[in-house]
């Protein structure tokens, strides 16, 4: 089964040559067949009309936390009448989420995917960190695992209420470990005053790296802190929030392979400052922009939110945030097959009901997706 995207007003491909008018693509078994002007493009077994429209890669969302159950509104509510964020608001999730079942678990899961999906989004991935036991950040990992693309193991989020750090920090590098690698690619680590620091975030990632996982490290999203430094350091695939940065941060993200994931409606959500975009990508940082949907910090699916405040309040170019919202993610994500689309890329393709991608930045707010094919199938 073949389908020819025709008529398309602006193509974004992030691949060479970067962006097409008058375009089309042909979608063939889930990959992208053909690309080029829409005037020479081939037969296909069906043909959809974009009639002018901007056609774009999905959004690949790098950074999200769906494995959970319950909610934080009385949280939120708070924050915006001047309480801080605190990290220790983590414990509540975590409470609610060892409270409920796997079918309830996986139907929240579902529910948000399905979310992303609907606004463009072909591409997510997700970690454990709300059960904190070994029994229940295996289960999370299943969950994150099968509902999905990519799944991050997070045991170290927060230590649980009342228990030894260190003890804790020796059960995430042990136990939970051993139980919960073979579910996942990757393992992270709240590198955060009132999380864990850069000793016990060390051991946690040396002792994933020596199981094979790959790593990312949540870092200097309260303050600044050695987590970006680390993360540099250790060759992690990309270090996230990046909010308060050093210059000396900047100049080690920007000499590196690590992705500067940048989480901007978290940032507005927690009334921290904006994450410094323009100094990193001016440095030659690799940047991403992801939406950290979680029910504690910033609880939105939408990346097309996280595109209007890269541009609208961080400075970043419209084809800057759609880069990093898109091939940005992919790269952190260390997957060469989503986030463009050139030929042989996986035919993940976000039509916009508009006529460039301009637009996702001048008509804030606004629901542009208009449709959306997911591995080659039309999704909505
Ligand atoms: O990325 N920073 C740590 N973890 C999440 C917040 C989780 C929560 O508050 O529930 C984040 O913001």
């Amino acid at each position: 089964m073949s389908t020819l995207i025709t008529n398309i007003g602006e193509l974004t491909t992030n691949a060479e040559p970067g962006r097409l008018t008058d375009a089309a693509l042909v979608l063939a078994d889930g990959h992208v067949a053909w690309v080029g002007a829409a005037a020479a493009a081939p037969a296909a077994d069906e043909v959809f009309d974009a009639a002018g429209r901007a056609v774009l890669p999905g959004w690949v969302d790098s950074h999200t936390h769906l494995v959970f159950a319950g909610d934080r509104t009385a949280e939120f509510e708070a924050r915006m009448s001047g309480q801080p964020y605190r990290a220790g608001g983590i414990a509540v999730t975590v409470n609610a989420t060892r409270a409920a079942s796997d079918d309830e678990l996986a139907a929240t899961i579902r529910r948000h995917v399905a979310e992303a999906v609907a606004q463009g989004t072909t591409y997510v991935e997700t970690k454990t960190g709300y059960g904190l036991t070994v029994e229940d950040e295996v289960r999370s990992a299943r969950i994150a695992a099968l509902h999905a693309d990519e799944a991050t193991f997070l045991g170290a989020h927060l230590v649980p209420p009342g228990a030894d750090a260190d003890e804790y920090v020796s059960l995430v590098c042990g136990e939970m470990l051993d139980a919960v690698a073979p579910h996942v690619r990757w393992a992270d680590v709240f590198c955060e005053k009132g999380a864990f620091d850069a000793d016990q975030s060390r051991a946690v990632l040396e002792a994933a790296a020596a199981r094979g996982l790959g790593l990312r490290v949540h870092g200097n999203q309260l303050g600044e802190g050695p987590g970006v430094r680390l993360a540099v350091e250790l060759g992690a695939a990309s270090v996230d929030h990046c909010t308060y940065l050093s210059s000396a941060d900047v100049d080690a993200l920007a000499g590196s392979g690590t992705v500067a994931t940048l989480l901007p409606a978290c940032d507005l959500s927690t009334r921290q400052s904006l994450p410094p975009a323009r100094a990193l990508l001016d440095a030659g940082a690799t940047v991403a922009l992801a939406s950290n949907c979680n029910p504690g910090s910033s609880y939105t699916t939408s990346m097309a939110y996280c595109v209007t405040t890269a541009v609208l309040q961080m400075r970043m170019s419209v084809q800057e945030a759609v880069f990093a919202a898109t091939r940005g993610g992919a790269i952190a994500l260390g997957r060469a097959d989503v986030g463009h689309l050139a030929v042989g890329a996986r035919a993940d393709v976000h039509v916009l009901d508009a006529p460039s991608t301009t637009h996702l930045a001048y008509r804030p707010g606004v629901p542009l997706t208009h449709a959306v094919w997911r591995r080659g199938e039309r999704v909505r």
